[in-house]
């Protein structure tokens, strides 16, 4: 039996993750978080249809932090332990609007980095307890570089990734496994009606499917579809005298 957390649960990778998790392993246990009360019910019988045996839903916005330890401890009072934690909740900030609005910035960071740190400070403490476990927690490509399209979006995923990359070395020792995955273009209701090149679209059930395996894996990072490792190695290289005159 594996007993599972997802943060941000109601999330189109986060669903086909699960169906996915579900597919493999019948005797699947989910908790499932989110702040959308219907739709997280509507996941919790799409789960179970599917033969779930056990799904409890927990309403919560994240960027409501007192609530993180709360829920925490309900999740393992309901599930008595976690084998696998995703975390996938996220908005796709409007640039122009944050370059305009403290505001409207602050809080995508919030929900974006801050609200994923502070969730994993308290999570890396009960998952060290345990002694064992796996965090799977989404990031994104954009993490890699700061482009003009969308700078404060892949700075609040790139505070989350290095944030990462100090906890895996830290729970390591623990056998507590941490997977980032950095997603390219998704087709989700976070990309509708965004002007992607259509080829580089993969549908939500991709991205599951690289999740599933690198946490299986214990992969520390995973870039989904794999050819965004290129990508991003091409991106990352480009000179600053050349970067900053090019519209990225
Ligand atoms: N789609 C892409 O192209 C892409 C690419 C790279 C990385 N990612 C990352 O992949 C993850 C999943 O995104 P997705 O593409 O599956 O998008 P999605 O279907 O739009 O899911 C985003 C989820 O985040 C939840 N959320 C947002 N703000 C929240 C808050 N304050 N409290 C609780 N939940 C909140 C949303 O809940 P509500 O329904 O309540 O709004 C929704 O369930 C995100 O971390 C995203 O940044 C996506």
């Amino acid at each position: 039996m594996k007993r599972f957390l997802i943060i941000g649960a109601t999330s189109a990778i986060a669903i086909a993750t699960a169906r996915l998790w579900l597919k493999q392993n019948k005797q699947s246990e989910f908790f499932l978080v989110a702040r959308n009360e219907e739709k997280l019910t509507q996941t919790k019988m799409d789960l179970e249809t599917r033969g779930a045996p056990k799904v409890i839903t927990y309403t919560m916005d994240v960027n409501n932090m007192a609530q993180h330890e709360i829920m925490l401890e309900q999740c393992v009072n309901s599930l008595k332990q976690i084998d696998i934690v995703l975390i996938a909740h996220g908005t796709l900030p409007d640039q122009q609007l944050c370059e305009q609005n403290v505001d409207v910035t602050l809080k995508e960071f919030e929900t974006n980095g801050l609200s994923v740190i502070v969730l994993l400070i308290v999570l890396a403490n009960l998952m060290k307890q345990q002694h064992f476990g796996q965090i799977a927690v989404i990031s994104s490509v954009a993490a890699d570089r700061g482009r003009p399209s969308n700078y404060l979006y892949g700075a609040a995923k790139a505070a989350v990734t290095t944030f990462c990359e100090g906890l895996r070395a830290r729970l390591y020792k623990h056998q507590v496994g941490l997977t980032i995955i950095k997603p390219g273009f998704v087709d989700t209701p976070m990309t509708q009606g965004l002007p992607l090149p259509k080829l580089m679209v993969v549908r939500p059930e991709k991205i599951a499917n690289y999740i599933v395996k690198g946490v299986k894996a214990n992969k520390s990072v995973i870039y989904a579809p794999w050819f965004w490792f290129f990508i991003m190695y091409i991106i990352r290289h480009i000179p600053q005298w050349l970067f900053k005159r090019m519209k990225l």
